[in-house]
């Protein structure tokens, strides 16, 4: 038998394809889907289908590192109400606990449709005979039934990077049988966590009456596959890179710039409100007000990349953060010390890793999120052992680092608490913590989270063994 060849779909294509001598470049920040792709694909010819950022007919691209891209058009129209629209403006707040209000409108549903269409017309007219199809994440829902009316032949995989709700708000939806009914096209239906895999085989029971189970659901004569697949970094590729001379050169660097300071804070968000960046900073002011924590001994640097910003709550949101940062900033600073580093440019890998060096504790404190992979990329930076990590019980990444610093975000008490314990525990302590953590991320790292899902997707074909 022919090896079947490997077609990822997203809605992003991960290529930037603006430099200045129309060359094109593999770009992966920010956001977690291409991160975690981009390692898998670098050993396998494969082909990427996804939107490459503009609108109007799709640009051609060359390869980039051996992936063929693949455009799909998309109008002014479809992005506005399917990518901000019913992805961001719907799916995202409704999928992440409603923390944000989820906006419903008609004209965006019957946009998410008429894109989802489209994708999968891209996929059907682009795939091998028997290629391995692996859709990805929220804004494709519609694909995988979609795609196997045109294609009965290929292997459809679909995976979801973000939560899947509990069935109190999935059934809010007003065409949440059709979603349903589109992941279900699916061979293999792959969620980050446990729960996840569990409150959609629930749904598959209510909404649409059939036999499920949290590893498999019956759908007519097939059954597709459901499971936990908790996404990962290449550990090694960061960890390598978190101990080159340059980056530590440029870590002491920093750590100089920023005073010498005892301790240093660091987040790394994409400015999100599933961040909790607001509650992180409302406890942080606290305890500079309190007097527990003092400006020169103590540095908190914010990277807040700007994202989705033609989407309303993300405007909010950012007016709010800047606000905040410079009340902060006006009440506690002082000449040449400011109390937050705020930064909304985006970091490079090696800028990462730097930064990474330079913290002694990495607050990632979302109110909900897929998996993070921010605090498994800070894990794996810290080849010293040293650091400590301070992460929401509402990650996905809180179910695999039972050794971090767990908070909920909520409780402000709670969090000025749990950072000053991180910020005094003892070295021995820390080192403890960071080993265990680092042991955890080594046996579960990206080629680990590749090889479970698509030896689970495709048994026999070899895929896995290729890529992995
Ligand atoms: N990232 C980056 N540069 C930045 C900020 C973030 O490359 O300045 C990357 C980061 O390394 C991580 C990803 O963006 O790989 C964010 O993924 P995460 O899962 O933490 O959150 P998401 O943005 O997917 O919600
Ligand atoms: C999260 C989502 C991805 C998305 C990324 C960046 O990681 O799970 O699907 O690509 O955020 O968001 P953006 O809207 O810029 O694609």
């Amino acid at each position: 038998m022919r090896p079947r060849s490997l077609v990822v779909v997203a809605n992003r294509l991960p290529v930037d394809d603006s430099q200045p001598d129309g060359a094109c470049e593999w770009r992966r920040s920010p956001g977690g889907l291409v991160g975690a792709l981009h390692p898998l694909l670098r050993r396998e010819p494969a082909t990427w289908v996804g939107w490459a950022g503009g609108t109007g007919p799709a640009p051609t691209l060359p390869d980039v590192d051996g992936v063929r891209m693949v455009g799909v058009p998309l109008s002014e129209e479809d992005v506005r109400d399917h990518y901000e629209g019913f992805a961001n403006a719907t799916l995202w707040p409704l999928y992440h606990d409603a923390v944000e209000q989820p906006v419903h409108h008609r004209r965006w549903w019957e946009a998410y449709r008429r894109v989802n269409q489209r994708f999968a017309d891209v996929v059907a007219e682009t795939a091998d005979p028997d290629a391995v199809v692996w859709v990805q994440d929220y804004h494709l829902q519609l694909v995988p039934a979609l795609l196997r009316e045109r294609r009965p032949d290929v292997r459809i995989g679909f995976f979801l990077h973000v939560p899947f709700p509990p069935p109190e708000l999935f059934m809010q939806l007003p065409r949440r049988s059709e979603l349903l009914a589109g992941m279900l096209g699916a061979d293999l239906v792959g969620f980050q966590r446990a729960q996840a895999a569990h409150n959609f085989a629930q749904l598959a029971t209510r909404l649409l009456d059939l036999t499920a189970s949290d590893e498999q659901i019956q759908v007519g004569d097939r059954t597709v596959r459901v499971g936990a697949f908790p996404v990962s970094i290449d550990m090694a590729e960061m960890a390598t890179l978190a101990d080159r001379p340059d980056v530590l050169t440029r870590a002491r660097r920093w750590r100089g710039d920023l005073g010498d300071p005892r301790h240093v804070v660091l987040s790394v968000d994409r400015m999100d409100y599933i961040k909790g960046i607001e509650q992180r900073l409302k406890a942080y002011s606290e305890l500079l007000a309190d007097g527990r924590l003092k400006v020169h001994d103590t540095a908190l640097v914010q990277v807040a990349v700007p994202s989705r910003e033609r989407v309303a709550q993300y405007q909010v949101l950012r007016d709010r953060v800047e606000r905040e940062v410079g009340r902060i900033n006006g009440e506690f600073g002082r000449v040449g010390e400011p109390a937050v580093h705020y930064l909304t440019q985006p970091f490079d890998r090696a800028g990462l890793a730097a930064l990474y060096r330079v913290a002694d504790v990495l607050a990632v404190t979302p109110l909900r999120d897929g998996m993070n992979l921010v605090a498994k990329e800070y894990v794996a930076a810290r080849v010293d052992d040293g650091g400590a990590l301070l992460l929401s019980e509402f990650a996905g990444a809180a179910a695999e680092f039972t050794d971090a610093f767990q908070v909920n975000p909520h409780d402000l008490d709670g969090l000025k608490r749990t950072l000053l314990a991180a910020l005094q525990a003892s070295p021995t302590e820390l080192r403890r913590r960071m080993r265990s953590m680092r042991d955890h991320l080594r046996e579960h790292d990206i080629r680990a989270w590749a090889r479970s899902y698509l030896t689970a997707l495709d048994e026999t074909g070899g895929l896995a063994d290729r890529l992995t």
